[in-house]
């Protein structure tokens, strides 16, 4: 089974793992240097980190072939965004459930379990790095938050960034439309606590299962099963009613107790600083495998950070052709895109229609932006709309781009909306390419007739 240790064996093997044993601090020069890392598109290992044992390794999932080297996919070339989308909705459509195991790696060493070897659990030996200037202090970014769904039990993950405090204190930034908040919300209202096991350095599978959006009735874990085509081994948390995954690097086991919020600010996704208040949690137990190698993702802009974050959007494209096919019969094709792959509100929805379709621009538009589809509301994460005939791909951005520079000819075809009823959400924009039947002739694409019948492989000698 591939896994977090074989993925880093695998870069190693091609090439793609940069080592620096030289000490780093894990303030600021860490990350400075697994962003260069990955500008070059090589992971790293830093085997020797200030005040901490444990090595760290970040820029692994950097998207595409690492998705593919990481779920054991041959060959790994080739492998892009629609691949693992449709990996991850075969996934979604047909869970493996988890498999028991004892004696789990992730706790070949018990280092802290709070009243057994000590009272309380440090966890200042971790090698957390603080990535930029603005951000609250160290924050893991690359665990999984693993909880239990207290309205029906299904074990559910997350990645939620946490603030370490020192000691056994920590911030959990949890975004308003996740699952945790509103268990948390529930588990409050019973006056009962929230555990939650974050497991860093798990299968791969888990954190792109816990970056997707997964109905409550269905577990990460086993959707991270079927990703890697075989059940996924847990085991019994050490101090709570958890499974951890059992190849876990780390599992630092912690309990949401009281209201206590405090602020968090970190780099986030659109290289801009994000934050928000966060529950307090306390650590109840750490342990982790023999020489554990300690997993970051580099924050803000950084590639690992937004290629697993587009994992979170897969949901919306699907959703949204579906919801206009509904409503706009004359509405082909839909494609959304994130250019460069990247999450974070800079995304643009193409919608195809059938030529001479008379659907008004502005108002289809608009019907766009007020959607939600995939758990988010369209207009926080579309910047535009562009409208095409049905003779324009809207899979390929050359064929967008020549729609937008041939055909959006006058001034009325941009349009500019600036008064959705989101707050914080500024100007969109939207543009009509469709094409009058009067001037069709004239902006008619070039076409060679049974083109797509002839194969140049074919023809070789
Ligand atoms: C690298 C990365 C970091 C993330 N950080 C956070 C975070 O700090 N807080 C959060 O709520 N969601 C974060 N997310 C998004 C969630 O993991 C994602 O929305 C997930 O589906 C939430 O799970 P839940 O709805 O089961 O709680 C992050 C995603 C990625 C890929």
């Amino acid at each position: 089974m591939p896994d977090f240790r074989q993925l880093l064996n695998a870069l190693d093997t091609h090439g793609e793992l940069l080592r620096v044993s030289r000490t780093v601090d894990r303030q600021f020069e860490l990350p400075a240097l697994l962003k260069q890392a990955e500008q070059r598109r090589k992971a790293i290992l830093f085997s020797s980190v200030a005040d901490s044992p444990f090595p760290v390794a970040g820029g692994l999932l950097t998207g595409g072939a690492r998705f593919a080297t990481a779920l054991g996919r041959q060959p790994a070339a080739g492998y892009g965004v629609e691949e693992h989308r449709a990996d991850v909705s075969r996934a979604l459509a047909a869970p493996l459930s988890t498999i028991q195991v004892d004696d789990a790696p992730c706790q070949q060493v018990k280092a802290a379990v709070a009243g057994s070897n000590g009272a309380s659990v440090d966890c200042d030996a971790l090698p957390v790095p603080t990535c930029f200037e603005g951000d609250t202090g160290p924050f893991l970014t690359a665990a999984a938050g693993i909880s239990r769904n207290p309205d029906n039990g299904v074990i559910n993950a997350g990645i939620y960034r946490v603030l370490m405090l020192g000691g056994d204190r920590m911030v959990v930034s949890i975004g308003p439309g996740s699952d945790l908040l509103r268990f948390l919300a529930t588990n409050r209202a019973a006056g009962k606590p929230t555990e939650v096991a974050f497991v860093i350095g798990a299968n791969p599978a888990v954190l792109m299962a816990a970056a997707a959006k997964v109905p409550a009735e269905i577990s990460e874990l086993d959707v991270a099963g079927a990703l890697i085509g075989e059940p996924l081994p847990v085991t019994a948390a050490e101090q709570l009613d958890l499974p951890v995954p059992a190849d876990s690097e780390f599992v630092l086991e912690t309990v949401i107790e009281g209201d206590e919020v405090m602020p968090n600010v970190m780099g986030e996704f659109g290289d801009l600083y994000g934050g928000r208040d966060g529950p307090v949690a306390r650590a109840v137990a750490l342990t982790h495998r023999r020489e554990p190698v300690f997993h970051t993702i580099m924050a803000g802009a950084g590639k690992e950070h937004n290629s697993l974050g587009m994992i979170i959007l897969y949901a919306i494209e699907p959703e949204l052709r579906e919801s206009l096919r509904s409503s706009h019969p004359d509405v082909t094709d839909v494609c959304v895109v994130f250019e460069p792959p990247k999450m974070g509100m800079t995304g643009e929805v193409r919608v195809q229609l059938r030529r001479g379709s008379t659907v008004d621009g502005e108002a289809l538009v608009r019907h766009v932006l007020g959607l939600r589809a995939g758990g988010y509301d369209l207009a926080r994460v579309l910047r535009k709309v562009v409208l095409v005939d049905d003779d324009v791909d809207v899979s390929r951005s050359a064929d967008v781009t020549w729609a937008i520079n041939n055909r959006a000819l006058s001034t009325d075809r941009f349009i500019f909306i600036d008064d959705l009823p989101l707050p914080g959400v500024g100007l969109r924009r939207g543009i009509d390419t469709r094409v009058a039947e009067a001037d069709y002739e004239a902006l008619q694409r070039l076409v060679i007739p049974g083109s797509e019948a002839v194969l140049l492989d074919d023809y070789l000698d």
